[in-house]
């Protein structure tokens, strides 16, 4: 099984972008997590990261015949993107949206996610941690 995992804008700031709400992990301890989370399962990933809507749009057509399933935490893309919620309808390949924090008890812009109507599930809230269930719900079925 191989997975896609897409990380949205300002994620690769992770570790000095706000970490009383991101924490003061970086982003390479987080790819690090996403490596040993799929080891766990036998599993297979490759991890992308962008600030462009584009390229994660093309990321996410890319990922058609390549991918079983894919693993993104759009960032603010999340609540404005229907281009991104129109390829991950297009390719029809089971997603999961992560969240490392709980966008419910945030500001009311961040109450929406577009990408919430075709993820499978959604982890948010749940740190790191996120990611490690969001495999575990598509390669083991694990809830
Ligand atoms: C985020 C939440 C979004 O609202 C925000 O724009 C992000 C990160 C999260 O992981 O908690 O960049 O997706």
């Amino acid at each position: 099984m191989k997975l896609l995992v897409i990380n949205g804008p300002n994620l690769n700031l992770l570790g000095i972008r706000e970490p009383g709400i991101y924490g003061d992990r970086s982003f390479g301890a987080l790819c690090d997590f996403i490596q040993k989370s799929v080891d766990e399962v036998g599993a297979e990933c490759e991890l992308f990261q962008s600030n462009h809507e584009g390229a994660i749009v093309d990321a996410i057509q890319g990922a058609l015949g390549r991918f079983d399933g894919i693993v993104i935490n759009p960032a603010a893309y999340t609540h404005t993107s229907v281009a991104i919620l129109d390829a991950l309808s297009a390719v029809h390949i089971p997603t999961v949206e992560v969240h490392i924090s709980n966008v419910m008890e945030r500001e009311e812009f961040r109450h929406h996610s577009f990408v919430s109507s075709v993820a499978k599930k959604t982890y948010m809230g749940l740190g790191f941690e996120g990611y490690r269930r969001a495999v575990r719900y598509l390669v083991l079925g694990e809830e």
